[in-house]
Parts: C-alpha cells; structure tokens; sequence
C-alpha cells in the first residue's frame, strides 16, 4: 500500500461546511432543513467532489444564537427534521464515500436546556453545580471583570437565588462546569450518543473556552490596545483574556475527549476539530496534545488575518509549517458562518486565487457552503438582522456570510419555496448560482471542481512536503507541493501587474486560475502570469 492509502480521510480529504438553516431547504418553509442536505448528497459528492461534511448545530434550540445555544444535545430540532431523517443522512452520505462531521457545542447550553433550569431552581438542586454560579462581589456587581464576547458582562444575576451565573457569551448560553464530574460525563453521553449513529467526528465549539481558572480572577486589562483575535471584538478587547478560558486543566479533558472518540471502532478514523482562536502558536499547538493524545486538529484560522497579501499569507504558512509538532497534521480556513464571506474579502479576481490557496497548501481545507460559486457578503437592512451579535453591537453581525445557497435561477434560488427566506439572497443570485455556474467552463465553481478532482487525483496535492519557493516576484506567494515520485509548483500572483517567473525545470501547466478550460503546454520554463492569476504546474 501507498501512503496515499492509508492516511486518514481527514488528512486527504477536503471538509465542506454546512449551515443547514441556509443550505436548502426541503420544506418550504424558508429555512434549510436536513432533508435539504439530503438532497444535494450528490452535488457535493459527484459534482463538486468534497469528502466530508460538516453540520453546524441542527440541535433542539430556541435559536437565541441559531442553534449554538443547545436545549438537548440528542436530538434534532423539529424545524431541521429528526432523527431518523439524520440516520438517512448518515447512511446516505456515507453509501457515497461522504464522511459527516457533527458540531459539539461544549461550553455552553442554552437557558432554557432542563439541566440549567434544573440549576436555576435553587441553590440545592443537585444539578446546581453543573454551572458557574457565585455571589455578587462585595457591594453588589458582578462577581469579576469578565466580559461576554458578545458585549456586556459575562455575568448574568438570576432572579431565583440572587445570584449570578457565568455566560461567555449570550445569556442565553450559560456556560456549563466542566470542573464538575457528573457534566463531563453527561456531555461525554453526548458524543457517546452520535458515535453509535456513526457519525466520523465532532468539530467542536469554542474549545479553548472550557476550562477557565478555578478562582475565577480578573482579568487583566489590555493596556496595549492588541486585540486577542484575527479582528477588532470591540469591548472584549479591552481584556486579556488569560483566566476566562484555557485554563491548563483543559488538556486533560481533551486527552480523556480522544480516547473516548478512539474508542469507537466502527466507522474508522473519527476525528475531533477544536473551534480555537489563539494566534500564539505554542499555546494553539498544545490542543494537538504533547503525545498527538489531543484534538486532531485545532481549527487554524491564521489566514483570516493576511487577505491577498502574499508576503503575509506566505509568512504565515511558514510559521505554522515551523510551529507544527512531528506528526501533527495541519489545515487552513478562510470562510466560515462567522467570517465576512471570502468572495468580498478577496474580490473577484482574488476569489479564484483564494480557491487555489486553500485547496493546495499541504493541510486538511474547510470549504464554507457557497463559497465555491463566490456568494457575496451580504448588506442585511436594519430590520432583517437576525444575528444576536449584531443586533448589541453594530459592525460585528454574521448574517451577511449566512444567506441562502443559490441552487438555480428561481425566484427562490432553489434554496426555497417560500415567499421569503429566512436571510435575503444575494443580489445577483440570478446569475450567480450553481445552474448557472455548471454552464460555464470557466465558471469559479468550475475551477473548484477542477481543483477538487486534481487534488483528490494527485497524492503529492494532499499529503506531498510543502516547500516555499524564494525566487517569485513580489506579490506572488509560490511553493511546491511535492513526493517521492512527483512534483508540482503553484504561484499564486496576488499583485495587479503582469509577472514572469523561470520554473526550475520544463513545464507542463495543470489549471489555470483564469482559463479553467484551457491547459496549455508552454514551451521552456517562463512563466508568464497575469494580473491576479494562479497557475499549478507539474515539474
Ligand atoms: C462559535 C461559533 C459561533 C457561536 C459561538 C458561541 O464561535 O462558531 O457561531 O456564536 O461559538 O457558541
């Protein structure tokens, strides 16, 4: 057997996120649904190529953050289908090579979840350590100076008992106590209970936010003005954030995660995927796990911060590339329901390049739903926000990168059937939507679906060296993809101006960013790319 056949599908294969409520929806009812995940099993799996996907929560909810406030962490909201339905969604996906990857939301429940209303009832509940409760501090206030990410403070007082619980981030989403053993093993049930479903792993939550420390201190404040993410949190930034989360003890419980996901034999290979923003690499490499006994993989979301700069993605592939321990594996994002959508952060033109980017780094891809036909970021008016996070704090809304798939030209995108989605559709879904798109040959989904099938076919694409080459003229970011047996260079020219490379060696040019369909064989070794184009070439 080759390498190739025997690294894991998560090292191999490409992850797809889905944000069901916007995907498509089978029933009408202007929101997405599994069924509609159903549906369009061959479109990912035939048409566009991926290998995994991934649902973001389809839990019981009242939806105060659409689904990441979680009422019961084992079963399916009516409004996405049950569970039966995400039986046939697994086996369905899985009948065609497709790996499903559920969402596991850890540090937090929604309010109205039976354990935390159980917690609120009293103060001898048996359930009410499973939050973080605590006294107002001396004179009344919040216990400590923690602030929720989405604005205000982290502390919420309850009527009941007088006193104050813990929400890093709505109130409706109070933190769970996972120094509490009983809550480790019931949210331990909760991956027990999709293992046996066969789900093939669990990207989860926020991760790094479930152990913070036991004396709960203050946090220090910021006095530098750095912000502790890829972008401006606003209020949160007035902080630093060393004892609202990461706490040491969070190793442990990750160790313990591993072995209980390792534990499942049946289907192979289930893999974990921690939601974590830290952009120190020491502290983001810990999540691995000292002996690999971690997460499989930390979530990097490094990139978010280098937009079509070439010098600085560049920089930042290396710096990953040096930080990385023997043996763990890496992976790359560039969209995802929280981010402002690739397409306006990239641009036309740089779109494509984008697409190259993160199908050709050595590193697992997450490839957001809609990206790959380059859906906008939309101007959601005033009165159609929806996002909790925008509605307190103006500018930090996610509802732009939310909007519905665009399936075909229909008054309702082929998304829905309803007179009016639950998110607007972009402007010029008319055009830009996937029928649309498989017509042109030189279409950005056609690109994709080139890429796909190119790095699916090409073992040096997905687990070949990565090797960056110094001899490209500013404003390319070039490197070499390569194994044993094979080759391939990919310049990526992210500068307006026409630039000319010399390749080490005759070449044979794979895809083109601008010409999908066109594969031409230049004679000698320049090469000769024009403004923002992208270029695979086998050595
Ligand atoms: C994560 C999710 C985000 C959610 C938050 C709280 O960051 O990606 O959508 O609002 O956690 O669960």
């Amino acid at each position: 057997m080759t390498r190739h056949d025997t690294t894991p599908w998560w090292q191999t294969g490409v992850l797809y996120q889905i944000y069901p409520r916007s995907f498509n929806d089978a029933n009408g009812d202007g929101v997405g649904d599994l069924d509609g995940v159903l549906e369009k099993l061959d479109y990912l799996s035939d048409t566009l190529g991926i290998d995994a996907l991934w649902l973001s929560p389809f839990y019981p909810s009242p939806m105060a953050d659409f689904g990441y406030d979680v009422a019961d962490y084992t079963n399916v909201d009516p409004l996405f289908g049950d569970l039966a339905i995400f039986d046939r969604l697994v086996a369905e996906a899985h009948a065609r090579g497709l790996k499903v990857v559920t969402d596991y939301v850890p540090n937090h429940s929604s309010d109205r979840h039976p354990w935390f209303l159980e917690s609120r009832s009293s103060l001898d509940n048996p359930r009410r350590d499973w939050y973080v409760w605590r006294d107002p501090r001396p004179g009344g206030g919040p216990p400590n100076n923690w602030i929720s990410i989405f604005g205000g403070p982290a502390w919420t007082q309850d009527e009941t008992t007088g006193r104050y619980y813990l929400h890093s981030f709505l109130k409706e989403q109070p933190d769970l106590n996972w120094r509490n053993p009983a809550v480790r093993e019931a949210m331990f049930d909760a991956l027990r209970f999709w293992l046996r479903r066969g789900v093939d792993g669990f990207r989860i939550d926020v991760a790094h936010f479930i152990m913070k420390d036991p004396q709960l201190r203050d946090n220090p404040r910021n006095t530098a003005a750095a912000v502790a993410s890829h972008k401006p949190m606003g209020e949160y930034d007035t902080l630093i954030h060393v004892y609202d989360r990461g706490h040491e003890d969070i190793h442990q419980v990750f160790r313990d995660l591993r072995r209980l996901v390792d534990t499942y034999p049946e289907p192979r290979d289930r893999m974990t995927v921690g939601e974590i923003h830290l952009f120190d690499w020491a502290e983001w490499v810990r999540y691995y796990g000292d002996a690999l006994d971690e997460l499989h993989m930390p979530f990097n979301f490094s990139l978010l911060k280098a937009d079509g700069n070439a010098a600085a993605l560049r920089h930042l592939v290396d710096e990953l590339e040096a930080a990385l321990p023997p043996g763990a594996w890496p992976n790359y994002v560039l969209g995802n329901h929280d981010e402002p959508r690739l397409a306006s952060r990239y641009g036309e033109a740089g779109s494509r390049l984008a697409a190259m980017l993160l199908l050709m780094l050595r590193g697992t891809p997450t490839l957001y739903y809609g990206d790959e036909i380059g859906i906008p970021q939309a101007d959601i008016p005033p009165a159609r926000q929806q996002d909790p996070w925008g509605r307190r704090m103006p500018g930090q809304g996610r509802d732009g990168c939310r909007t519905p798939m665009a399936w075909t030209d229909a008054p309702g995108a082929g998304f829905t059937t309803a007179p009016a989605p639950w998110l607007p559709l972009h402007n010029d879904y008319e055009t830009r939507n996937v029928a649309h798109q498989l017509q042109d040959p030189a279409s950005l989904l056609n690109l994709y679906r080139q890429l796909l099938a190119l790095r699916k076919a090409t073992p040096a694409l997905q687990t070949g060296r990565y090797d960056p080459v110094e001899e490209v003229p500013d404003g390319c970011f070039g490197f070499i993809r390569r194994t044993a047996t094979e080759a391939f260079l990919i310049v990526l020219n992210f500068s307006a101006a026409e630039q000319s490379i010399t390749a080490p060696s005759p070449l044979r040019r794979l895809l083109l960013s601008t010409q999908p369909d066109r594969t031409e064989i230049p004679s000698g070794t320049t090469l000769t790319l024009q403004g923002y184009e992208g270029v695979i070439v086998a050595l």
